[in-house]
């Protein structure tokens, strides 16, 4: 099915008119694919990520099971938090967890500064190893954490609902969460470059929890660091920008900056995108969930997204956020077969 595909592509995916709408996904790899459990029996999750072979091979597991148009570099947003100190684990079953979170802000403002070479360079060297067995078959995404989804691990020491915490901390220590945002749009910048200088084709800016803010809590606390992180990229390298329940947030998520805006499925991709205006590409959005119904209902759903969007080239297919665990890989494999079939003119 898909041809050739090359960094070329993907630019050509982001601005001009392909064949058929390119399709990837948020979480292609993961708990969801039998292969990716098999490597996982014999490596934890930090292990995995730190083992350059394994982390390629676990990259590459989608793009040949699924025929997706890019294969997205498998690491985790937050492997830059582990240099900072703050002592970090993923415990089967509750996710992530900070061993001693950011409470204050003698703490925020004295966050080290990370040698990303160092640190993670573990990563750089998967994206060697991912770039050179793909011969450019498919381009390779890299990705990070937008510094408020960072920040609010460090606060919260794991996963959050409220952000209590965080949106505390974010008044009442103004110039520490400022401090500390800045140094975590550093790293980010920094962790996202050498993802490039390793061959990375393109970046995504994962701002996960950021809908949890209201528009001018955003504006104020956010924006500016989104924006530094974003700002420190290497130009000409397209940089995607999501977040999910963003819906009041996405012309502020725009300004920060982002060739592509990643849309979750809370909003209707077609006026959303006119909201936004066409000089912006956008990535989505189909709710996750509808991938665990039948092929029927999936194909409905897919063409209800492909239908508000006509064609327009700049738009990427993908989920409103991550491929859930429980996941039938085949109804996976027919998404992509669909979108594809859908769109090829
Ligand atoms: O294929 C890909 O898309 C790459 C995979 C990927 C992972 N993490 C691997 C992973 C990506 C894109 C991420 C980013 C990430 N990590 C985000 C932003 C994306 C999002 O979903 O919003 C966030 C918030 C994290 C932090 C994180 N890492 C959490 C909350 C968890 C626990 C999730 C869970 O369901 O248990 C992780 C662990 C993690 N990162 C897993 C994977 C495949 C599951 C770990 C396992 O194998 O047990």
């Amino acid at each position: 099915m898909s041809p050739a595909v090359s960094a070329a592509f993907l630019d050509a995916c982001l601005r001009r008119p392909t064949p058929f709408t390119p399709i990837w996904l948020m979480r292609q790899a993961g708990r969801y694919m039998p292969e990716y459990r098999a490597v996982r029996a014999r490596l934890a999750f930090l292990e995995l990520c730190k083992n350059p072979d394994a982390a390629a091979e676990v990259t590459l597991q989608p793009v040949e099971r699924l025929g997706v148009d890019a294969a997205i570099l498998f690491a985790d947003i937050l492997l830059v938090l582990e240099p900072l100190g703050v002592g970090l684990e993923f415990t089967r079953g509750d996710g992530p967890r900070i061993e001693r979170p950011v409470r204050s802000a003698a703490a925020a403002r004295t966050l080290p500064a990370v040698d990303v070479e160092d640190a993670v360079g573990f990563v750089f060297e998967t994206v060697r190893r991912v770039r050179k067995a793909l011969a450019d078959r498919v381009p390779l995404i890299g990705f990070a954490g937008a510094p408020f989804t960072l920040a609010s691990y460090l606060i919260e020491g794991g996963p959050s609902r409220e952000f209590l915490l965080t949106k505390t901390f974010m008044r009442q220590e103004p110039e520490a969460w400022a401090a500390m945002m800045t140094r975590l749009a550093d790293v980010t910048a920094d962790y996202l470059n050498g993802q490039i200088g390793a061959g990375v084709q393109a970046v995504q800016l994962f701002d996960s929890w950021v809908g949890a803010l209201s528009p001018s809590d955003y504006r104020e606390h956010v924006l500016p660091y989104s924006q530094r992180a974003i700002r420190g990229l290497v130009p000409g390298v397209p940089v995607i920008h999501f977040g999910t329940g963003t819906a009041t947030l996405l012309p502020s998520m725009k300004e920060a900056g982002g060739d592509v805006i990643g849309l979750d499925w809370r909003v209707e991709i077609g006026p959303t995108w006119e909201g936004l205006g066409h000089d912006v590409a956008v990535q989505g959005n189909l709710d996750p969930a509808i991938l665990l119904s039948s092929t029927g209902e999936i194909r409905r759903a897919a063409k209800e997204i492909l239908d508000a969007v006509a064609g327009r080239p700049g738009h990427v297919f993908n989920l409103g956020h991550g491929v859930h665990k429980e996941t039938p890989v085949d109804h996976v494999i027919a998404l992509v077969d669909i979108v594809h079939e859908l769109s090829s003119r």
